[in-house]
Order: structure tokens, then C-alpha cells, then sequence
């Protein structure tokens, strides 16, 4: 089994069922990992949920998970995920950093900074809470085929660092182990379902590590988080109660780093501009955006001008990636 783990590779696990590479992999996972703990980082997403379920299902509590607020996840995500991440018996320690990722972001603007940035300090709040466990010699993590495919293009160069912990296994001087790395989402998603977890979770809509700091162009506040959340958070609850959140991809609000004129009570107002995207898309390799009922659109403008203080503009977003990408950063 363990000389088939080390050959496992894409060309291996295209063909088989969810049940087969579950059996597979686990027993792969039971055979390289006995006795030994391994730390795993929780996004609240499909991939990391799945890895972490998988690895449970192999050395159950030497799995340690750890899920970091850095402050730009969407509303009340944090609360709600780790209630739900108890549900799945999984061994979870939740870390509220929201503040020092804030502070460490104060006056950057460049995109690939800012990820760069998040990614520091992600490393630095995993690394405090390593240090307090004892016995960890593995790092989990959620990488799944596209991640690998999408951080290179053919001659080599980095279009965007989707890899947003990268040097965290030698920083912690861990062992790297990623279950799902020769996967797509769809069939993380079956492997999901498979091992029963929630459909719930699996249709969650893929969200980046970095979260909504990519999706604040220009500098991050806490100030511009809240109108960001608040926004997004109108967008994503009106697609799910119109139905329409199972049919999109990945969707989400973008706020820009300009200020227009509207008028709101007879008054001039001088204020942010919020874009929303939806996209399909079978791999986030190419995307379209998402032909939204005109009315679900206005409903949803309304509703962000007139409840969101600090919009009072809203547009959406019809590009294509390519030539655009998915996020606006
Ligand atoms: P793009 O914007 O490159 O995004 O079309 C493709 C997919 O990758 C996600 N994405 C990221 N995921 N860290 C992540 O974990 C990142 O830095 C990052 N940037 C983009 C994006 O949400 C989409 O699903």
C-alpha cells in the first residue's frame, strides 16, 4: 500500500470511485502516518474539510485542526463554521487574529503584497499554536489539483500565489501531507459526499485563502471588511433563497478603492463602489460569468445602497477568464 501512495499521482486516481479512493487513500494515510499527530489548517471550504474528514477517518484524534479568523473571512463565518466543524468530530481549535492581520495590512495595496502578507502571518499565528502541541510531525493541507496547475503557467512564471502558506513545512520542520492534490473540486465534492459529509458544506462555493483581501482592492480596514461582509453577505443570502447559489460557481462582492457621486435623501453622497460576480465555471481554470435574473440583480442593488452604509453604487461584473480571472486580485 505504501509503495502505491507513492505512486499515486493523477494518472493513478482519475479513474476510480469516490469509494475506491477513500479506501485507497486511508489506508495509505493509516500505513505513512501510525502513531504520529499531524496539524492540519481548516478554511472552512470543501477541500480542507474533505482532507481533514479523510485524515480523521485514518489516525482520528492525532489529527489536530486549526481554524484562524484572520479577519477577512465572510459575515459570521467563523462562528458558524467552527459550530459546524464540531459536528463532524473533528478535534478543532479555533484562533481569533483578526486585529494583528489588520495592523500587519495597515497601507498595502498591492495585491501579491497583501497575499504575501496574509500568508506571513498565517504562518506565524500556525506556528505559535504549533508550538504549543506536542508530538506534531506532519502538516496537512487541502491542495487540490488546480491549485498546483494554476500557480504556474508553462514557462514558470507566478500569476497569482494561489499556494498561500507556502514555506510552512520547513519553517515548522513538518513533514507535508496532501491527500487531495491530485483532484478537482467536483471529485473532492463526491469524495465529500461519499463520507458523509453535509451537502451543506460541499456546496460551499470555493472561497481564497486570503479571503475578502482580495477582494478589497486597495488598502484593508476594518471599516472596509464591514462594508464588504455586509454587502456579500446580501448577495450570497439572496442567491440562496432565490435557488440560484447551487447554479453559480463562485460568486462574491468586490469593493473598489474609488468613491462616486450618488444621492441618497435628497443628499449628496460621495461614496464606495461594491462589484458583484458570478461565475460557472467547471474548474476555475476558465469561467464565464452567470446570466442573473435583471430583477434578482436590482432587488439585491436596492438592498446593498439602501442597507450597506458607505455604497451607494453597485455593478456587476461580465468578464470572461479568461482574459479576466475570478477574482479581481
Ligand atoms: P482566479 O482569480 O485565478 O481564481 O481566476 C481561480 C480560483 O482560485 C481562487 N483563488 C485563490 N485561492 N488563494 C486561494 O486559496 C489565493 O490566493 C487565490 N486566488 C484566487 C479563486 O477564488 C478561484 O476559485
Amino acid at each position: 500500500m505504501k509503495e502505491e501512495n507513492t505512486h499515486l499521482d493523477r494518472e493513478h486516481i482519475k479513474d476510480l470511485s469516490p469509494a475506491a479512493f477513500i479506501e485507497l487513500t486511508v489506508n495509505a494515510l493509516k500505513e505513512q502516518l501510525t502513531g504520529e499527530c499531524v496539524m492540519l489548517g481548516l478554511s472552512g471550504g470543501v477541500d480542507s474539510t474533505v482532507t481533514a474528514v479523510l485524515l480523521n477517518r485514518a489516525i482520528g484524534q492525532n489529527l489536530v485542526c486549526i481554524f484562524v479568523d484572520h479577519g477577512l473571512l465572510r459575515k459570521n463565518e467563523f462562528e458558524t463554521v467552527l459550530k459546524d466543524y464540531k459536528t463532524l468530530d473533528l478535534n478543532v481549535i479555533g484562533v481569533g487574529a483578526a486585529q494583528r492581520f489588520y495592523d500587519a495590512l495597515k497601507d498595502i495595496t498591492d495585491p501579491e503584497a497583501k497575499r504575501k502578507i496574509i500568508g506571513k502571518e498565517f504562518i506565524d499565528v500556525f506556528e505559535e499554536e504549533a508550538h504549543k502541541l506536542q508530538n506534531i510531525k506532519w502538516l496537512g493541507q487541502g491542495t487540490i489539483y488546480p491549485d498546483i496547475l494554476e500557480s504556474l503557467t508553462a514557462d514558470g512564471k507566478v500569476i497569482k500565489s494561489h499556494h498561500n502558506v507556502g514555506g510552512l513545512p520547513e519553517k515548522l520542520n513538518l513533514k507535508l501531507i496532501e491527500p487531495l492534490k491530485y483532484l478537482y473540486k467536483d471529485e473532492v465534492r463526491k469524495v465529500g459526499a461519499a463520507l458523509g459529509i453535509a451537502e451543506s458544506f460541499l456546496q460551499r462555493h470555493p472561497f481564497p485563502g486570503p479571503g475578502l483581501g482580495v477582494r478589497i482592492l486597495g488598502e484593508i480596514t476594518a471599516e472596509r471588511v464591514r462594508i464588504l461582509q455586509e454587502a456579500d453577505d446580501i448577495f450570497i443570502s439572496g442567491l440562496i433563497e432565490n435557488g440560484l447559489y447551487g447554479r453559480v460557481w463562485q460568486a462574491g462582492a468586490i469593493l473598489l478603492p474609488v468613491q462616486s457621486v450618488g444621492v441618497k435623501n435628497n443628499e449628496r453622497t460621495y461614496e464606495n463602489a461594491i462589484i458583484l460576480r458570478a461565475v460557472h465555471s467547471v474548474n476555475a481554470m476558465t469561467a464565464d460569468w452567470v446570466q442573473l435574473p435583471y430583477n434578482f440583480l436590482a432587488k439585491i442593488s436596492n438592498d446593498i445602497i439602501y442597507n450597506v452604509t458607505g455604497v451607494n453604487r453597485v455593478a456587476y461584473d461580465i468578464s470572461a477568464k479568461p482574459p479576466a480571472t475570478i477574482e479581481w486580485e
